[in-house]
């Protein structure tokens, strides 16, 4: 039997600041990554554009089986069109949130995750990739921050692109967020058995990717 991939799963809700942190390991590490929140938008998008309604699960499964998608230069594209800033919106994340918590929905996702897995080694982030996904991981994070930083990091974020917004208001949408991730019966949102949990409120980036770098190194990972 061939070796197994190596896997370090970073979990965590939205705004933790696990997308930064998920390229920069595998960057250091030179792995490869798997951005499994964008399968669940792009699920959403697809069944926004075919005109299905968000109440049937099993066609929402179904348009997931089939997505075409490619991930190119950072770049995501369904069916051919490029659409990385279309399913990055609020509506886009919160779309995917009702699409993720159809339980047809993930199983239809799930085999493409695992295909994910490919030497020298995979990065996965998400919400339920330690717990879920892949479970045998030799190194599983669970990232956190308060909901009061994360309002704050994401206001900074769209400040940066120009779109006013308020972080009461932001603050509201993601514990609304965080409520449904976590409370929903199919693969909620919670750490892995054995996870090492960081919580990243007082941390700067750079902080959060050493911490996991050294966990790695102590692992024998890298
Ligand atoms: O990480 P993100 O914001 O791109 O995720 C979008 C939505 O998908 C979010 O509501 C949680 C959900 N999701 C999930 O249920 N399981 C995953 N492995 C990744 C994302």
């Amino acid at each position: 039997m061939s070796d197994p991939v190596p896997v370090i799963t970073i979990d965590g809700p939205s705004g933790s600041g696990k997308g930064t942190v998920s390229a920069r390991v595998a960057g250091a590490l030179g792995w490869h990554i798997l951005d499994s929140g964008a399968l669940y938008r792009l699920t959403a998008f697809a069944v926004e554009k075919s005109g299905s309604d968000f109440n049937n699960p099993s066609q929402a499964a179904e348009i997931a089986r089939k997505l075409d998608v490619k991930f190119a230069d950072g770049k995501v594209y369904l069916d051919g069109e490029d659409v990385s800033l279309a399913i990055r919106t609020e509506q886009a994340g919160n779309n995917a949130s009702r699409v993720a918590a159809m339980p047809e929905v993930r199983a239809a996702l799930l085999d493409w995750q695992r295909e994910a897995a490919r030497l020298p080694g995979l990065v996965a982030d998400g919400r339920d990739m330690g717990t879920t996904v892949f479970p045998d991981a030799p190194l599983k994070v669970f990232l956190t921050a308060s909901a009061e930083e994360r309002a704050e990091r994401r206001y900074k974020q769209l400040k940066e692109k120009g779109i006013a917004s308020n972080i009461a208001d932001l603050a509201a949408e993601i514990r609304e967020r965080d409520e449904r991730d976590s409370s929903r019966s199919a693969s909620p949102l919670a750490p892995a058995e054995g996870a090492l949990t960081i919580d990243s409120t007082a941390m700067t980036i750079d902080e959060v990717v050493a911490r996991i770098l050294l966990a790695a190194r102590e692992r024998g990972l890298s």
